[in-house]
């Protein structure tokens, strides 16, 4: 029986984009949740894409297997959030067809 490990290595290897696109979809999801845990324990979040990616490899010497994902502060909220502007969900969640 093949193991999950091997399963994994193999569509590693044989499609260069996978591991990219597992990365980021992983540290995404990771990323969700620890935005989740935070508000669970009553601290807030802001995710953010808009930074200097290398910037941030140089100052935090991120050895070269990481790609950076996202970066997100954690911290006590100074001010109550403002309402958020973003699609409603049946906005932007598509039910069983486009
Ligand atoms: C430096 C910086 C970079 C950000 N980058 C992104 C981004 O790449 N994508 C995104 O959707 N929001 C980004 N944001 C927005 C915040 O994550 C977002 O506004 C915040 O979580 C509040 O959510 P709201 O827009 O629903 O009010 C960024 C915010 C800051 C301060």
């Amino acid at each position: 029986m093949t193991s999950l490990i091997d399963q994994i290595e193999s569509a590693y290897a044989n499609v260069p984009t996978v591991p990219r696109d597992e990365a980021i979809r992983n540290a995404s999801l990771a990323a969700m949740q620890l935005m989740l845990a935070a508000k669970a324990k009553g601290l807030d979040s802001c995710p953010m894409g808009g930074y200097d990616a290398d910037q941030f490899v140089e100052a935090f010497s991120v050895p070269e297997r990481y790609i950076p994902v996202i970066l997100i502060a954690i911290g006590k909220a100074a001010v109550p959030a403002r309402p958020s502007e973003r699609f409603s969900i049946d906005e932007t969640v598509i039910w069983n067809s486009f």
